[in-house]
């Protein structure tokens, strides 16, 4: 049988889940759901975020789930591990209106694609010191590496294009900040325009364009309806995904896929979320979002769009939602009502 590893991680991260758990077995699916540890609470009992087992475990499976992790102070992401270790260098995070909630504007529908392995998250940072006297030193500069390549950004900008092609998308914007970053935003917008051109021949109705990551900023508020899928660096789809999910109703509803060319690792784009810890107020959605998205990765196209179907029916009923969309449902609630809609469809 098939295999998914699953880490709940910390916080909220075990109580969606559990929601998504719920979802998955009541699918007739066959796949063999290996639990595995990694986050701050794992830290504490074993002295590591991310053990090798965990790794391991992902690696054999055909997909990981991830809930949510607390940061350390000290120790590497084990989120990051995973991804490089996974070697998945594209990661996707759709940003769309659903009837039924709040959010500032109405048919928003695009895809950030953001690249996964390098940019500001190599991790690569140094202290530099400034002699006072023989005995003391003082930190008086910190620096940090962007690691940009040519073959990374061709990479995730050919993904881009694939994801258009294959999802029906009409425009590529690719966002940078060429202007200051000469040479490393410069040779990420410098493999962008090579692979559009590429493909300009045989796609022509696919267009392409690009902007600066503080426009971009702005747009996103301005004019979001414009935007199909965004291909940038990593910090920035970082941040633009932050803004995108306000865009359409908060981080409660924004999954994630992080797809390499074998590994897959999904998750709601939403941290450990303490505020809200242990109070079942956690909203499942992006979880169930990033489940349906692992369903399409592993080519069970039927349970993915009927979990989405699900997903948008409840939404749009208005009657179960968690506090985050103005309700004052638990987790449970919303879990259930999904698993019924699913029964119904
Ligand atoms: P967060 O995403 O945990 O929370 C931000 C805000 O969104 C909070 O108000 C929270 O209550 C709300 N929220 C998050 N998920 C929600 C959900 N499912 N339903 C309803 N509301 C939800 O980000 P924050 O507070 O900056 O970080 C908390 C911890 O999580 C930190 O240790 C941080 O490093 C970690 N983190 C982990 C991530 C991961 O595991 N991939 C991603 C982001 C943060
Ligand atoms: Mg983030």
């Amino acid at each position: 049988m098939k295999k998914v590893t699953t880490i709940a991680g910390d916080g909220v991260g075990k109580e969606v889940m559990e929601a998504g758990l719920t979802i998955l077995e009541s699918l007739d699916l066959n796949y063999d759901f290996i639990e595995s540890k990694a986050g701050f609470e794992c830290f504490q009992n074993c002295g590591t975020t991310i053990p090798e087992e965990t790794i391991k475990n992902a690696k054999k499976s055909a997909a990981t789930l991830f809930g949510a992790i607390t940061s350390t102070p000290s120790e590497k992401s084990p989120i990051i591990t995973l991804r490089k270790e996974l070697d998945v260098f594209a990661n996707l995070r759709p940003i769309k209106t659903f009837e039924g909630v709040n959010s500032l504007f109405n048919n928003i529908d695009f895809l950030i694609i953001r690249e996964n392995t390098e940019g500001l998250y190599s991790q690569i940072e140094s202290f530099e010191k400034e002699e006072e006297n023989k005995k003391n030193s003082k930190i008086t500069k910190t620096i940090a590496k962007r690691v940009i390549t040519k073959n990374a950004s061709t990479k995730i900008c050919e993904f881009a294009y694939k994801t258009a092609i294959k999802n029906n998308r009409k425009k590529i914007t690719c966002v940078h900040k060429e202007n200051i970053l000469k040479k490393t935003d410069g040779i990420f917008k410098e493999s962008f325009y090579k692979v559009a051109e590429k493909y300009s021949a045989k796609h022509p109705d696919i267009k392409a364009n690009d902007y600066y990551i503080d426009a971009t900023a702005m747009y996103l508020i301005t004019k979001p309806q414009e935007f199909d899928i965004i291909v940038t660096s990593n910090l920035y789809g970082d941040i633009l995904s932050d803004e995108g999910a306000g865009l359409v109703g908060g981080l409660g509803l924004s999954p994630s896929a992080n797809i390499g060319d074998k590994n897959g690792l999904f998750e709601p784009v939403h941290g450990s979320a303490p505020d809200i810890e242990g109070k079942g107020l956690a909203n499942p959605i992006a979880m169930i979002l990033s489940i349906s998205m692992m369903l399409e990765f592993l080519k069970e196209d039927f349970y993915s769009k009927q979990i989405n179907k699900a997903v948008e029916n409840v939404l749009k009923s208005k009657k179960i939602a968690t506090p985050d969309l103005g309700g004052n449902s638990k987790t449970s609630d919303v879990t259930m009502a999904i698993k019924k809609e699913l029964e119904s469809i």
